[in-house]
């Protein structure tokens, strides 16, 4: 049975390619490792968003080529977005590759990957044929083309279908996609390149895949797409499924499922139909992630966003009308070509007015292959970048603060994910031995910090039993700071995990 490592990199989307191909291949046969040295095969799902994300994949393809030197049989694949994009230059700067899979060809990878593994065991260590057991599916440019487009998805949509629980797997929380690529083109990123134009599963597969997961024992579902809210399922008889009715039909076909929630929202595409589906199915999670990016008008410009600071802000203040106690996140691109001090500053304010529960913040990396790159010089220098970045975590930290302090006192709803890695890693280090830790006998069982989060996503950490794991619990809010609320267990599951 070959044996195979994984890694995953980026986004929410990546994390669900990597299970929707690791359960493909165990169907194969293959069997997963947690330790690259043990493998067959290492497989890296990659992110090309940021530089620095795509550094760390040529690291560890650096690191292998000395494992390769020792095992020539061993077979190594680039899947994801850095594949699409970098293509079989990746071959030259590392000879030592063996499979290319972007993201819109993964459907293909378990016959690739077969196909390696059996022509590394024929062909043996002979230099002059390594190159016949290169195996490559990317999109490239053509599938823009309309006409092959159809046939893609359908292929894709297999993989989506193809998805099954096997006992044991953690499924409490779950992914399931409901829009591939986006159309959107921001000036600054990869993704319209790498994962292709937007394309919509039909609400039915999306209705049965929530629905199987939720017999298996899911807990929380958090629906995916680049620009989620831009859902819009065309039938063939003409009639619409929209983002709104999408999410009334799934939380109405699965009653059973205590959470539901959607990520990554387009500020610019967000109905009131849509706000109205959260305010009234009460277990969508009053939770949004909708990346401002900037609050400079003309940097949204530049940007390629569609919308205005001003529309921003009109947004936010239409969903806290709907939702009072609605929790919104944010994305922000620090140091965009020819940003100012003034438009630095109004982006500080938007944080300011809107409250966000967290922003996500990112220095502007160019990248190759998008409009930004070819138009814009990457004209802020590292040190105002950096010093700009801190001066916006340090208002988010602020506003984060204050939004956490207002829990202090009150009961929420916690859906536990385990134990507080930073705790257990202090109580290691201590030398103190846990009862989860197997392979240390345990000497003194030691109430565990575990972790979870609210329904706005916040995170909250309280002493409780490991086995509380999946379980939804009250929680009161006892201390609280910019990133994490502290509490004590007020009453058992509320929504006990089902037995799979
Ligand atoms: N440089 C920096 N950040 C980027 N993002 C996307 N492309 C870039 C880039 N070239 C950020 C955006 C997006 C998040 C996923 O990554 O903020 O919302
Ligand atoms: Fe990239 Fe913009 Fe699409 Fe988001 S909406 S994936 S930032 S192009």
């Amino acid at each position: 049975m070959p044996r195979l490592y994984m890694e995953t990199f980026g986004c929410q989307m990546n994390v669900l390619d990597s299970e929707l191909v690791l359960s493909q291949l165990r169907a194969h046969g293959y069997q997963q490792v947690n330790d690259r040295d043990e493998a067959d095969v290492v497989l890296y799902n990659t992110c090309s968003v940021r530089e620095h994300a795509e550094q760390k994949v040529w690291s560890r393809l650096g690191e292998l080529r000395a494992s390769k030197r020792g095992n020539p049989n061993l077979i190594i694949g680039v899947i994801g977005c850095m594949a699409e994009r970098e293509g079989k230059s990746i071959f030259q700067r590392y000879p030592h590759v063996d499979i290319l899979c972007g993201p819109g060809e993964l459907d293909k990878l378990p016959s690739m990957v077969h196909n390696a593994v059996l022509t590394s065991s024929s062909i043996a260590n002979r230099k002059s044929q390594i190159a016949n057991r290169r195996q490559v599916a990317l999109m490239g440019a053509t599938t823009r083309r309309s006409s092959t487009l159809s046939a893609a998805e359908d292929h894709l949509e297999l993989l989506d279908l193809s998805r099954s629980v096997s006992p044991g797997d953690d499924i409490s929380q779950a992914y399931v996609r409901i829009t591939r690529g986006c159309n959107k083109f921001c000036t600054y990123c990869v993704v319209p390149y790498t994962r292709g134009p937007e394309v919509h599963r039909p609400p039915q597969n999306i209705i049965d895949e929530v629905k199987m997961l939720t017999d298996h024992g899911a807990r929380e579902v958090t629906l995916l797409g680049q620009t989620v809210n831009h859902y819009a399922y065309q039938h063939p008889d003409g009639h619409t499924t929209t983002f709104a009715d999408l999410l009334y039909q799934v939380h109405q076909a699965i009653p059973h499922l205590p959470r539901l929630r959607f990520v990554t929202s387009f500020p610019r595409d967000f109905t009131n139909e849509a706000l109205q589906a959260m305010r009234d199915c009460e277990r969508i999670c009053r939770y949004l992630h909708v990346p401002a990016q900037s609050a400079s008008d003309r940097i949204l410009k530049l940007m390629n966003r569609g919308y205005t600071s001003q529309a921003y802000r009109d947004f936010i203040d239409r969903a806290k009308d709907l939702m009072p106690d609605i929790s919104i996140a944010s994305d922000f691109i620090v140091g965009f070509p020819t940003e100012t001090e003034e438009d630095h500053k109004s982006t500080l304010d938007l944080i300011r007015y809107c409250g966000f529960k967290n922003s996500f913040i990112f220095k502007y990396s160019p990248r190759p292959g998008t409009v930004a790159i070819d138009r814009f010089e990457d004209d802020v220098d590292e040190d105002t970048k950096r010093r700009r970045n801190n001066e916006m975590l340090a208002v988010q930290q602020q506003v984060s603060t204050e939004h956490n302090s207002r829990l202090i006192g009150q009961t929420v709803e916690v859906m536990v994910e385990g134990e507080s890695k930073l705790i257990s890693r202090q109580k290691r280090s201590n030398n103190v031995e846990l009862g989860w830790d197997r392979t240390i006998a345990v000497a003194e069982i030691v109430q565990t910090q575990l972790v979870g989060r609210t329904r706005g996503d916040q995170v909250v950490c309280f002493d409780g039993d490991a086995s509380l794991k999946g379980q939804i619990l009250r929680v009161k809010i006892t201390r609280a700071q910019n990133l994490t609320l502290f509490g004590q267990l007020t009453a058992l599951a509320i929504a006990p995990p089902l037995a799979v």
